[in-house]
């Protein structure tokens, strides 16, 4: 996730420890609440007078390779679901849209639950819940998922000017509470690579796989600027 300061990974040629750590990205607005609630106020105003949903964080894709690896793991409809996160709640509808039943999507933003709400209900999905919550502080409401979901969520995390640090850990021990003993966490970040992510949700966490995401090549050498992975809960 770039506002123009960031680049969108760490350097890989530092230590591994050392390309988990704080250090790695400069603070950002987009790791404060309130760039969400004024982003968020502005969609909401869009969606009312035009219906457009606003901005789909990594493009349709990003979805669609989630949701093709769930048929693939056969993750059953009535599975609990958690969007982390949720912003305009797009990726519950595609959920929803996809036959699961399940649904439910925070974000600590009330101008982005407002906004979720109004788009759940033009598309007549009144079941799928919507919280505002946050992530880092649910005060053990957040339990028993089956697949957890964050797109772009741990990156503005990451990015919080305040503390960044504590914002992760927090952030990992949320992810344990909520999810089920083998439950599946799909992360899609701009911010980190594998080795990074990989580094990070390594405890009570086993990695299942990463989803192919599109590469580039520079200066003869090739990366991804999204990456996308799947782990599993491991008590
Ligand atoms: C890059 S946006 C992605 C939104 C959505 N996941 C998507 O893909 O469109 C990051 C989202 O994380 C939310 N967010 C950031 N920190 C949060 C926290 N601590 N708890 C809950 N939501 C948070 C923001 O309000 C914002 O909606």
């Amino acid at each position: 996730m770039e506002d123009g300061n960031e680049s969108p990974h760490g350097s890989t040629s530092e230590p591994e420890e050392d390309r988990c750590s704080e250090e790695d990205f400069g603070p950002s607005k987009l790791g404060t609440k309130e760039y969400w609630e004024d982003a968020y106020e502005k969609e909401l105003e869009t969606f009312k007078d035009i219906g457009d949903v606003g901005e789909i964080w990594f493009g349709e894709e990003s979805m669609s390779r989630v949701l093709r690896w769930m048929d693939k793991a056969k993750i059953a409809e009535n599975a609990a679901i958690l969007d982390i996160g949720t912003g305009n709640a797009v990726f519950l509808v595609e959920l929803a849209k996809h036959g699961y039943k399940n649904l439910m999507g925070i974000d600590y933003s009330a101008a982005s639950v407002e906004l979720a709400r109004n788009v759940l209900l033009a598309e007549d999905l009144m079941d799928v819940t919507v919280k505002e919550m946050d992530f880092l502080n649910g005060q053990g409401e957040l339990k028993g998922f089956d697949v957890c979901i964050d797109k772009g969520t741990f990156d503005a995390i990451s990015l919080n000017p305040d503390n960044a640090k504590e914002g992760k850990r927090l952030y990992v021990e949320a992810l344990k509470d909520a999810l089920k003993d083998k439950g599946f966490f799909s992360i899609t970040s701009c911010n980190w690579t594998k080795e990074q992510l990989l580094e990070r949700f390594s405890e009570g966490f086993e990695f299942v796989e990463e989803l192919p995401t599109p590469s580039f090549k520079f200066g003869g050498k090739s990366g991804n600027s999204v990456t996308a992975l799947i782990f599993k809960r491991v008590l």
